[in-house]
């Protein structure tokens, strides 16, 4: 089975923890993509989803699905997304996508996080995979010398030449080259950092269930 089948196949799997007649928090990226379109299998059967991001709502709507604004809606029971990296205990490494901020809000409004994975994205310690960090421009350059003194190397992330520019409107540093070995309090750490939007360890939104696509099928981590 190549990735995207892997993919595929925890997209399907997630169906089983969506509860019907509610409303489903949605997370960004290929392996969503692949959640997204076995949603669409379900459509008459849910309220609705809040989504992560504008590509999210854009895919959600195209298959039918209702998007709620996320001040519309209380507590959601499930929230999907995928990670760039999850570790034994369900922290997570998140934004290569560049959906973190709206991502940590959807996942703060729910009460189970459920990732969606292949094999590939579980590590023992957090921190190979580029820390993503959504900062308000004008605090970039300091904040890149605050990654500088802890050890790391922070690099504003292109797109097409340009900064990127996220769906609220900010950049994003990706910083490499630590080795997160307590994220909940790497993650309290850095969100106190003055023009730190968010950073993308999720520990106090952790994941409660992870299912990892691997070639001899759904792997279940709780
Ligand atoms: C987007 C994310 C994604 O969940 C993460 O990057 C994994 O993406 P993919 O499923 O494409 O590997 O955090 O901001």
């Amino acid at each position: 089975m190549n990735q995207d089948e892997l993919k595929a196949l925890v997209g399907q799997a997630a169906l089983q923890y969506v509860v019907p007649g509610e409303i489903v928090g949605v997370g960004t990226g290929s392996t969503v993509n692949k959640f997204i379109d076995a949603l669409a299998s379900m459509k008459d059967r849910i309220a609705g989803a809040v989504s992560s991001s504008v590509a999210s709502t854009a895919r959600l709507q195209a298959l039918h699905i209702r998007v709620f604004d996320a001040n519309d809606v209380d507590q959601i029971s499930v929230y999907i997304d995928g990670a760039d990296e999850i570790d034994p205990a369900g922290h997570m490494i998140k934004g290569g996508g560049a959906a973190l901020t709206r991502e940590k809000i959807v996942a703060a409004q729910s009460t189970r996080f459920i990732c969606i994975a292949d094999e590939s994205k579980l590590v023992t310690t957090l921190g190979a995979f580029p820390v993503p960090v959504e900062v308000i421009p004008m605090a970039a350059r300091r904040i890149e010398r605050q990654f500088a003194a802890m050890g790391g190397t922070a690099k504003v992330r292109m797109k097409d030449g340009v900064p990127l520019v996220t769906d609220n409107g900010q950049c994003i540093l990706d910083v490499s080259g630590l080795a997160i070995k307590d994220p909940l309090a790497f993650e309290s750490e850095v969100n106190q950092w003055p023009g730190v939007v968010t950073v993308g360890v999720f520990a106090h939104q952790k994941a409660a269930v992870c299912l990892l696509g691997t070639p001899s099928g759904v792997k279940t981590l709780t």
